[in-house]
């Protein structure tokens, strides 16, 4: 099992043990899953990140990373080669002077030769769409929130770790620079890395995951395929989640007769499901009619 979460709990001080950051958190990722997590502020998603790439160790419970413990001594130092992380804030991720620098600083400190690293910048700014030309040279504070994003992503995937761990990759984008950013993790994913994602886009959950959790005050709320996760709006809606808007508009039209599947979560796949049902519909009033 590349990652495996068993009951993990986590404080951040000793007299918050009654109400951790995290709370009995288990699962299990296999190589190229993507895991999407999903809770409102303070439910212990960023906490929950840290601890599946050993910033932070469990208080109680087990991290295992292709079946070892990360609280045991060594193991840590080892799991940067296996998962990258790139945080909530781009801006406190970035730190060298230009671009290039930057997304060199992982395969540099782990003491590639220059050749390569030059290769793995260049393949990492390939992938997240950062033209050499224009970006390389320039300082990580010039560019725009979008850019940002791609820069530290491009940081993360230089180091060619197998899972990938995105803290809100496309919160504060504007619709174009999200769907183009989304576009590039699900080529990622496809191209074989495992991603684990916090997002509030339950769009991009839906259409992504292969496993969504739910947290919900540090706990597990709901973990499941997004088709489960999602078959429940009204046990969300009590935790102030809602589900894809797809799946809301055909649970609408539900109540107004229709009978349409809540797993559809493209725009032009409920689109085509409501042609039928009225193309049906009015065939029987047809009948009627005659
Ligand atoms: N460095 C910290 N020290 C103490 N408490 C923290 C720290 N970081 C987060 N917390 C607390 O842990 C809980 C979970 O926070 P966090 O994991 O950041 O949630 P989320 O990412 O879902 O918004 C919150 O109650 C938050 O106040
Ligand atoms: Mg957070």
């Amino acid at each position: 099992m590349p990652l495996a979460l068993e009951r993990v709990s986590y404080s951040y001080t000793s007299y918050d043990v009654n109400a951790p950051a995290v709370r009995d958190v288990s699962l299990a990722l296999e190589d190229g899953e993507f895991l999407g997590i999903i809770g409102h502020t303070g439910s212990g998603k960023s906490t929950l990140l840290q601890l599946m790439c050993g910033l932070l160790l469990p208080t109680s419970g087990r991290v295992l990373i292709d079946g070892e413990d990360l609280s045991q001594n060594g193991t840590r130092k080892k799991v940067h080669t296996k998962v990258g992380m790139a945080f909530q804030y781009p801006e406190y991720q970035l730190f060298a002077p230009s671009v290039v620098e930057d997304i060199a600083f992982g395969p540099r400190n782990a003491g590639m030769p220059a050749a390569e690293i030059d290769q793995r910048v260049q393949e990492a700014m390939a992938a997240l769409g950062l033209d050499y030309d224009r970006y390389a040279w320039k300082s990580p504070f010039e560019l725009s929130g979008g850019e940002m994003r791609r820069v530290a992503l491009a940081g993360v995937l230089a180091s060619n770790p197998k899972i990938l761990i995105l803290d809100e990759p496309t919160a504060g984008l504007d619709p174009a620079g999200r769907n183009r950013l989304m576009q590039t993790i699900k080529e990622i994913n496809t191209a074989g890395k495992t991603i684990i994602m916090v997002s509030h886009s339950m769009e991009d959950i839906a259409n992504h995951a292969t496993q969504v959790l739910v947290l919900n005050q540090g706990g597990v709320f709901s973990h499941g395929t997004p088709e489960q996760v999602f078959a429940q709006p009204i046990a969300l809606r009590a935790i102030n989640l809602g589900v894809p808007q797809t799946t809301a508009f055909a649970s609408d039209l539900n109540e107004r007769g229709f009978d349409l599947p809540l797993n559809l979560y493209s725009i032009d796949a409920l689109a085509d499901a409501i042609a039928l049902q009225l193309e049906s519909g009015l065939t029987g009033g047809d009948s009627h009619a005659v």
